[in-house]
């Protein structure tokens, strides 16, 4: 990205965000990047969408159905928990706000939350570089980054295994693209388990 653009999107998430999500905004246009570079993904679009995945995050439910009612609604799990609306109205905001265009950086954004069916290198990307980057401090999250720095996949595929836990544990339904994508990684990860991967780490 242009430093200009840079400038540009950052000025815009300031007005919009409180301190500690600007800086986890910041943290995860890093890590995305660390991990592009690491991944061979295309680091410019890593860092652009780490750096505008919760754009609208601070949302009104008015703001977030404006952007609904003028460019798509999306499936009724989403309309009907408020913790996925932001990356489904990022999604369209990127375009309609800020110009861009690109699918890949697009599609990023809308899937960060919930994941998607056959996810691609990108989007895996910042799905891991939201729960892992430098501003977030849960028990594993040294664990779950040393992961994602060797193996993106593999983190996203624990990653998913234990957003599904944690939803369910609070009675919440996990979203269909969600549980799907997960019971595809545990065909390619058969054998991967958080514990194991620990025991393999000397954790
Ligand atoms: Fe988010
Ligand atoms: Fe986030």
């Amino acid at each position: 990205m242009t430093p200009k653009d840079q400038e540009r999107y950052e000025a815009l998430l300031r007005q919009r965000l409180s301190d500690h999500r600007m800086k986890h905004s910041l943290g995860v246009m890093r890590e995305a990047e660390i991990l592009a570079r690491i991944h061979g993904a295309d680091a410019e679009k890593a860092q652009i969408a780490g750096l505008l995945h919760d754009m609208t995050k601070e949302f009104s439910r008015e703001e977030h159905f404006r952007l609904f009612d003028q460019y798509g609604h999306p499936d009724p799990q989403i309309s009907e928990s408020k913790n996925l609306w932001h990356a489904e109205s990022a999604y369209y905001d990127v375009t309609h706000t800020l110009g861009i265009t690109d699918d890949e950086i697009r599609s990023a954004v809308r899937y960060h939350t919930t994941g998607n069916e056959n996810m691609t290198l990108l989007q895996t990307i910042l799905f891991v570089a939201d729960l892992t980057d430098e501003t977030r401090t849960y028990d594993d999250v040294d664990f779950y980054r040393a992961v994602a720095r060797e193996d993106v996949t593999k983190a996203a595929y624990l990653a998913m295994g234990w957003c599904i836990e944690d939803l369910k544990n609070r009675g919440l339904t996990p979203h269909p693209r969600m549980l799907r994508e997960h019971a595809r990684l545990q065909t390619v990860f058969p054998s991967v388990t958080v514990e194991n991967e620990k025991q393999r780490r000397n954790l």
